[in-house]
């Protein structure tokens, strides 16, 4: 891979730090600051220590942007609310294989709905978890914080396995987009995109600035005041693979 590969970096901002009593302006906001996905946090209070929305708030957003919809489950279990995010106009659905019995048979679930599957693994999950369901894979999400609260510290132990999940995904036969979750910022992003991630999903560092244009470039690495080493600090991000809408092929 060659260093600074041009591929673009897909920038995921997580609604989950928006104003929840403006979210129709704040993904139309988003969407034209230039984000590429959006990333759409659903918490039931059980799998993880916290509460955010369902498949009702992605339906009443759907007709008012095109970005995709990239929607992490953290909900115990998935396969009964899988067709609800379909119909409510999830692109991608993504779960941790700790949410259910059979991670394949819900990846299967997910396919056969005309989605993008994707597996999220936590900090302490082995990258092991997803090795034999990877045909049926689309996103591979790291988390960089333990799941359930946005604005959290970037946990560096997860580097190591962003980059042994880079090795994993190039062998594969099929694009699989790499992905980033947790205190990712204008700090934090080098060292993930220079491990191997290609998507940074990120909350607190854009629906928690002032500008959202500006934290978005910030992200991909070129600040309008970079500095020397600014915008050439990754080595490995390969692009996900995914095409502009989100869908790719490979499905
Ligand atoms: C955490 C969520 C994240 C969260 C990230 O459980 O999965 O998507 O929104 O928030 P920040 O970017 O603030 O760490
Ligand atoms: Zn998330």
């Amino acid at each position: 891979m060659s260093p600074d590969s041009a591929r673009r970096l897909t920038i995921a901002p997580s609604l989950l730090a928006a104003d929840f009593a403006r979210l129709r302006d704040e993904v139309a906001a988003i969407e034209a600051a230039g984000a590429d996905w959006l990333h759409l946090d659903i918490m039931d209070g059980h799998f993880v220590p916290n509460i955010s929305f369902g498949p009702a708030i992605l339906k009443s957003l759907r007709p008012h942007t095109g970005l995709p919809f990239d929607v992490h489950l953290m909900i115990e279990p998935v396969d009964p609310y899988v067709a609800a995010f379909a119909e409510a106009g999830a692109n991608h659905l993504l779960l941790h294989p700790e949410a259910g019995p059979h991670l394949h048979r819900s990846l299967q679930l997910i396919r056969s709905h005309g989605l993008k599957a994707g597996v999220v693994l936590n900090p302490a999950t082995p990258i092991e978890t997803v090795a034999w369901a990877l045909d049926l894979v689309d996103i591979i999400l790291v988390m960089t914080v333990n799941p359930g609260f946005g604005g959290q510290a970037f946990l560096p132990s997860q580097l190591p396995k962003i980059a042994a999940l880079r090795r994993m995904i190039d062998a594969a036969d099929h694009p699989i987009a790499l992905a980033v979750d947790g205190g990712i910022a204008p700090a934090t992003a080098p060292l993930a995109i220079a491990a191997g991630a290609d998507t940074l999903v990120a909350g607190t560092a854009v629906f928690g600035a002032p500008d959202y244009a500006a934290a978005i470039t910030s992200l991909r690495g070129r600040p309008a005041h970079a500095g020397p080493g600014n915008g050439s600090t990754s080595s490995g991000p390969t692009g996900t693979g995914l095409d502009s809408t989100g869908q790719g092929g490979g499905g």
